[in-house]
């Protein structure tokens, strides 16, 4: 059973802190692309139809996922507003599904190689575990729903985890001369680290506690 919660029942406050941060660094990196967006560095080749719109398309429709999920993974709305919580959680997945297509496509062609593979395993897991989410929510199966909404949330999250990686690029990868290398190290952790840290919290982590309870 995966919980929030402490002994008492109370919400454990490093859940808290855990939104402040996610919400904080949300409207910060997304603020920071503002420019991209608006005048996005295109690559060699790029027009209006094979990127521009694909580009801008991804940047407005996965933007709010991001203001959305503080809500939606609150315990206290969850029950006291469900029908407000059912409409975010549409606007949620539908989102994800969405934007983790459009960047399926813009994965794949990216003008860095070594980025394609994994951006392009990113957004394609991030549509999947979106679509699961969903339709356990129709067959009203919520202990499913809730963990592949967890997992949709940490991989969407790579909009914030991969801009925090970046910053610290220089000084955690300094082992690394070439700085290709440095960049597809980056995406496959972005895509790598999600899955490890959700699934030691949701299924490894309860086994291990279990296996080695006195
Ligand atoms: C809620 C989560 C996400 C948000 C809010 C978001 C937002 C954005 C924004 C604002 C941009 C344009 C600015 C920039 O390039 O820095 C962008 C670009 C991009 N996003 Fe996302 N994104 C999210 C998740 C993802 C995921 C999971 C993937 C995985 C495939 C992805 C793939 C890309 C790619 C490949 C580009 C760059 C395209 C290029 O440089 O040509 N994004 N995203």
């Amino acid at each position: 059973m995966v919980t929030v919660t402490n002994r008492a029942g109370a919400i454990h406050p490093v859940w808290f802190v855990f939104w402040a941060f996610f919400l904080c660094a949300s409207i910060y990196f997304l603020f920071d692309s503002v420019g991209d967006v608006l005048s996005p560095e295109l690559q060699d080749g790029s027009t209006t139809w094979n990127r521009v719109v694909w580009y801008v398309g991804h940047a407005v429709v996965a933007s709010p996922i991001l203001l959305i999920a503080p809500f939606q993974f609150m315990p206290g709305l969850r029950q006291s507003r469900p029908a407000l919580h059912r409409w975010l959680g549409r606007v949620f997945l539908a989102s994800c599904m969405i934007a983790g297509l459009l960047g399926v496509y813009l994965g794949a062609t990216i003008s860095l190689p070594g980025s394609r593979i994994p951006l392009t395993l990113l957004g394609s897991i991030w549509f999947c575990f979106a679509a699961i989410a969903w339709q356990a929510a129709r067959r009203r199966d919520f202990v499913n729903h809730r963990r592949f909404a967890i997992r949709a949330l940490a991989l969407g999250g790579a909009f914030v985890w991969v801009r925090i990686i970046n910053r610290m690029q220089g000084e955690i990868f300094a082992f690394m001369p070439i700085e290709d290398l440095q960049e597809t190290t980056k995406e496959w952790l972005t895509l790598f680290l999600p899955i490890l840290i959700t699934e030691v919290w949701l299924n490894w982590g309860p086994t291990v506690r279990k296996l080695f309870a006195r």
